[in-house]
């Protein structure tokens, strides 16, 4: 397959990760992406890379995903920053879970009762030694939970980074160039339309986000089930006496949003994220704003003093399930690898490597088998 063309719908971390791996294979690669390429949801993101932190019982083949994923990202790491010479801000310093009164202990308990049932490494602080660890936490920080292996990736430079890589192993991009239609002859992917005309393809990869669902040609059956679901966002500036080196989470059993805090590098302190179902709206909201500049005022209200940098609202592309849909379809040479919801930072590797490798070799592996199309039909 490695000789043959291949047409990606989504310039995305997913798509441009897939292209990235493809084109250094040999294939023949072109990505159409309708807006700029990665300012989409992998720019709106905050690069958390926590399965544990987002640990449900209920998800396990997620976490067990999530945590292959993880697991690969310091080969990831090496491989992009090698091949795009330029770093991509992978830092490991662990995640704290922290709660600010009794019932946000209680909800904490219950999180960690199930990492541990499902064998993860977490560790059970008091607010005290949780401060140890990151002294600007409010004194009101009752108890933590300490994910020691939930680290972050600087999700804006893994984009600059794909893109360069993709680019420099011979990969095409059309930036502004919408795919409006897919055909299927037969049951058999054939060829996409765009503004230029027909494009040919061998394989057609759906890898297009919240947009995923809107591309024409694809009947009822085979409609990926994606809608969006809206984040908003802040930056701080970090500033002398405001630092902060783990990503911080909060549980609030008794307010409708909990927040994250992450570090990164240059000083900028992300903030997010609501998360609400308003179609493709993504206008800031005074509430939205408000309950992320309340949460993370009470975990570390040293805040107070610092510069808004920038605020935005992202998509999260959003399945059924809420569990992302990789791999065949039931239409020959068509691939999905869309759906990634509140992971895709997380998942882009496992699904870089693992979709890149079905389309190359036609073999379907085990750790993506669960998250194929037909699961919603079953
Ligand atoms: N993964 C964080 C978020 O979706 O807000």
């Amino acid at each position: 397959m490695a000789h043959k063309q291949i047409i990606i719908i989504g310039g995305g971390v997913i798509g441009l990760g897939i292209g990235w791996q493809l084109a250094k294979a040999g294939a023949s690669v072109t990505i159409y992406e309708r807006g700029e390429a990665g300012r989409a949801a992998s720019w709106a993101a905050a690069g958390m890379l926590a399965p544990l932190a987002e640990a449900h019982t209920e998800e396990s083949v997620l976490l067990k995903l999530g945590c292959e994923s993880l697991a690969r990202y310091p080969q990831w790491v090496r491989e992009l920053e090698a091949d795009a010479e330029m770093s991509i801000g992978y830092r490991m310093e662990g995640t704290l879970i922290i709660g600010l009164e009794p019932d946000d202990t209680h909800q904490l308990r219950h999180l960690y009762t199930a990492q541990q049932d499902l064998g993860l490494d977490v560790e059970w602080l008091s607010g005290r030694e949780a401060r140890e660890i990151e002294p600007v936490l409010s004194p009101r920080v009752t108890a933590a939970i300490h994910c020691t292996t939930d680290y972050q990736v600087d999700n804006r430079q893994m984009v600059a980074a794909l893109q360069r890589a993709y680019q420099a192993c011979g990969g095409v991009l059309h930036e502004n160039s919408a795919v409006e239609r897919i055909v299927i002859e037969n049951r058999i992917a054939t060829s996409v339309q765009t503004q230029d005309g027909f494009q040919a393809a061998d394989v057609v990869l759906l890898s297009a986000g919240c947009w995923s669902a809107q591309v024409d040609g694809l009947s009822e059956t085979i409609r990926p089930p994606i809608r969006p679901v809206k984040g908003q966002m802040l930056a701080l500036q970090m500033e002398e006496g405001i630092a902060i080196n783990s990503v911080i989470r909060t549980v609030r059993a008794r307010y409708p949003t909990s927040v994250y805090l992450v570090p990164r590098t240059d000083g900028r302190l992300i903030v997010g994220a609501t998360s609400e179902e308003m179609g493709f709206d993504t206008r800031l909201t005074v509430g939205g704003v408000f309950e992320l500049l309340r949460g993370a005022w009470e975990a570390v209200p040293g805040i107070y003093e610092l510069p808004i940098l920038e605020t935005w609202a992202g998509l999260r592309p959003g399945s059924r399930d809420n569990a992302p849909i990789l791999g065949e379809t039931p239409v020959e040479n068509l691939i999905y690898a869309t759906g990634h919801y509140r992971n895709g930072i997380l998942l882009t590797p496992i699904t870089a490597y693992e979709i890149a490798k079905l389309i190359l070799t036609g073999e379907t592996s085990e750790i993506i088998a669960p998250f194929q199309l037909d699961r919603f039909s079953k």
